[in-house]
């Protein structure tokens, strides 16, 4: 048996599959504090809340994925300096312009990284703490992230604990990685601190950690993207669009890319390759809200949105209810458009929730596609694929068939494939079968087009370039 972790922003979740099938056997979930600084003792607490019970009894191998880019800063002593701060932390946001003038602009980052700095990223996060609480940031040694630091946790229960690792794929969601040489960039690390901070080893996607007291393999886990990529399987030629609270659009690649508008960012695989990866901050929680404020729960959003015409009678629905990091404009509201008199009703707001909400995540699929990558399909994953009007709106919006896995912890799987490949120690990860519930063809008529071009005509009054 193998186990894959899930640490995400809300919970920890731990499955355990067969080593050979995938097969998931048993499960185990806790919840940890759902905010943007959150102490990592926390999601060890849930760690050790999913596994009682015996949930790991003769589990040979583990990886651990989790949430990208949170700053776990570590003292001397290996000892957290502050709650860690989280991908959705937009404290930072200062720090992200500043570093990007600092460089000469957002194209010297993707340059230099492969990615324009978004607050999201963890060498902003450093940045402000030099800047906000510079008696933390002296104290700062290495900076970690969360799955390295869990990692490293399930390592420290024992003897097993020789030194801070990661990989490749969670690296190059730092912003002092480069996801082209692989390597470290110091010389940003000391722009964002004033000085070389201590980073983990990067490990070979199916290198080994090291291993527990009581012998079980820990491999080097990844970041929660590139880990339910491995879950997927994802093939050349997919584009994954993931609607959870956040959003994400991301697919395979062999080389890295790197995009003149700065929306994809070029991180590294779980496999080896590359992911090339746009992350919105507003996804299934658009949805939520416009249900809110139509008074009805999510099955009544689906209901009201099935009843309206495509197009939503002209409205148009600008989804950056938490402002956005992809366009990047952190300080961003919700704009509703094109509204009249005759087509003010529920049916067409609840529809241009849905069409204005995935119209986001087009333009990152159609900028996977204008770099030059294959886009045959798209597999839909996350919370939010299970909304019957989703499934409606997708595939005359993406223009490509829309497949829809059934409903899975992807990132635990993902994370229990990578520990039964270091397990193994064979070339590529075992393949293990991923069951899809239905592929939705798209509409023959253009009436996504034109919804596509009210969006653009929409954004282009609130991001001029
Ligand atoms: C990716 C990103 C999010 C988090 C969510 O860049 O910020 O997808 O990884 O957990």
């Amino acid at each position: 048996l193998v186990a894959g972790v899930d640490s995400s922003t809300q919970s920890t979740k731990v499955v355990v599959c067969d080593a050979t099938t995938g097969e998931m056997v048993r499960s185990g979930r806790a919840p940890h504090p759902d905010g943007t600084a959150v102490h990592p003792d926390r999601w060890w607490e849930a760690f050790t809340v999913a596994t009682a019970d015996g949930l790991l009894d003769d589990v040979a191998a583990i990886a651990v994925g989790g949430q990208q880019h949170g700053m776990c800063a570590l003292d001397d002593q290996g000892d957290v300096v502050r709650d860690a701060l989280l991908w959705n932390d937009t404290r930072s946001a200062q720090a992200a312009r500043d570093l990007t003038d600092e460089l000469g602009g957002p194209q010297e980052w993707v340059r230099r990284t492969g990615s324009a700095l978004v607050p999201s990223f963890t060498v902003t996060k450093v940045r402000w703490l030099a800047e906000h609480e510079p008696d933390n940031a002296a104290r700062v040694h290495d900076v970690v992230l969360p799955h390295d630091w869990l990692t490293a946790q399930i390592l420290k229960q024992g003897n097993g604990f020789e030194r801070y690792t990661t990989d490749r794929g969670d690296a190059s969601g730092t912003g002092y990685f480069s996801s082209s040489t692989d390597s470290y960039l110091p010389d940003l690390q000391e722009l964002a601190l004033g000085r070389v901070f201590g980073v983990p080893a990067v490990l070979r996607p199916s290198e080994i950690a090291g291993r527990t007291e009581g012998g079980m393999v820990v491999g080097p886990g990844t970041g929660d993207n590139a880990g339910a990529a491995l879950g997927l399987g994802l093939r050349h030629g997919d584009v994954v669009v993931s609607l959870g609270t956040s959003g994400a659009v991301f697919a395979d690649a062999d080389q890295p890319v790197a995009d003149p508008n700065g929306l994809i960012a070029s991180f590294a695989s779980a496999s080896g390759g590359h992911l090339p990866l746009m992350a919105t901050l507003n996804a299934a929680r658009v949805l939520t809200a416009a249900a809110k404020l139509l008074g009805t729960d999510l099955a009544g959003l689906d209901r009201l949105a099935l009843a309206a015409e495509p197009g939503a009678g002209g409205l148009t629905l600008l989804p950056y209810l938490d402002g956005e990091r992809s366009p990047n404009l952190p300080d961003a509201t919700g704009t509703l458009g094109g509204l009249t008199r005759s087509n003010a009703t529920p049916e067409n707001l609840a529809r241009a929730a849905v069409e204005g909400m995935l119209a986001n995540l087009v333009a990152g699929v159609s900028d996977v596609r204008r770099l030059g990558l294959p886009v045959e399909r798209v597999v839909l994953i996350g919370g939010a694929a299970r909304s019957e009007a989703v499934r409606a709106v997708a595939p005359g919006l993406f223009g490509v068939p829309v497949a829809i896995p059934e409903p899975g912890e992807y990132v635990g799987l993902g994370a229990a494939r990578q520990a039964a490949w270091v397990l193994g120690g064979s070339a590529a990860p075992p393949e293990w079968e991923v069951r899809y519930e239905a592929t939705l063809d798209p509409p023959a008529d253009d009436v996504g087009a034109s919804v596509l071009d009210r969006y653009a005509g929409l954004l282009a009054t609130v991001h001029p370039s």
